[in-house]
């Protein structure tokens, strides 16, 4: 690896990237981040109104656009988003398997089998169908990176979100088995687990109060997307060429305790 002045512009020219989730909040954050970078950058998103108007905006300056719905709990949306890509740019060189749901504030004891359901279909189930799709072109490429977006909760526990920790911690594990897999092939797989991040997902998400929140991060304060967005471009850069099936935190401090 070379050791020249780092060129935020041109990081990561000539790279197509995916990622999930893409139209909002950190996924939106890592879209801005990669296509300042020099990516053409793939948003794939459940909602694809906003999904649009994001390529839109960004088309001025940068490669991106948007896949029509998808649904990363549906095996054929993941699939269908990486076909995409690859015909619309020829290649996939990085994947960000963000897209991510809450679910309601429930003890284990009372959760809904059926918010079970669906909070693991898409934030545990999501992450290994995009993966599914995305490590076989990236592994015929010989090259790719991948970044699965966990959180502090795929550490830690987290009364009254059964099913997103359950998800999170599994997004790791998963993150670790494909990176000894793929290895050998060239890929690099990372997860990232933010804290508490200031986005619309933890706006909408039933949760203890703001301040309550904010006291649990040692820095005091929420993090922001962005902070999420520079791990994750950091990641899937060339900088990162020896960093591989790890876990990183984002948290301002929270995991320390
Ligand atoms: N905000 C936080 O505090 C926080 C902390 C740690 C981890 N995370 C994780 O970060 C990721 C992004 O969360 P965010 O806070 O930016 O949320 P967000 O709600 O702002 O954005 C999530 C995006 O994912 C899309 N999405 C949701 N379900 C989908 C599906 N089934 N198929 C396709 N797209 C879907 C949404 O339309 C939205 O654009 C999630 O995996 C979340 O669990 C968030």
């Amino acid at each position: 690896m070379s050791h020249n002045a780092l060129d935020y512009a041109t990081e990561f020219s000539g790279k197509t990237a995916l990622v999930t989730g893409g139209a909002s909040g950190i996924g939106l954050a890592v879209v801005e981040r990669l296509a300042a970078g020099g990516a053409a950058v793939v948003i794939a998103d459940y909602n694809a109104d906003q999904a649009r108007t994001v390529a839109e905006r960004l088309a001025a300056t940068a490669k991106v656009v948007a896949t029509p719905r998808i649904d990363v709990s549906d095996p054929a949306g993941s699939e269908s988003a990486v076909t995409f890509a690859v015909e619309t740019f020829g290649r996939l060189d990085l994947a960000v398997n963000n897209a991510g749901i809450g679910g309601p504030a429930l003890p284990t004891g009372e959760y809904e089998i059926e918010a079970w359901d669906k909070v693991i279909a898409t934030n545990l189930s999501g992450v290994f169908y995009g993966m599914r799709y995305e490590l076989p072109v990236m592994a015929a490429q010989g090259s790719g990176a991948i970044v699965n977006v966990s959180s502090i909760l795929g550490t830690n526990g987290f009364a009254g979100s059964p099913a997103y920790v359950a998800a999170k911690h599994g997004v790791v594990g998963l993150t670790k088995t494909a990176a000894l897999e793929y290895a050998p092939q060239g890929l690099r797989v990372n997860a990232v687990g933010p804290g508490f991040i200031e986005t619309p997902l933890l706006a909408e998400t039933p949760a203890p109060e703001h301040e309550q929140l904010v006291a649990l991060h040692p820095q005091g304060r929420l993090g922001q997307s962005e902070e999420v967005a520079e791990l994750i471009a950091f990641l899937l850069s060339d900088r990162a060429s020896f960093v591989n099936g790890s876990y990183h935190l984002v948290d301002g401090g929270y995991s320390a305790r």
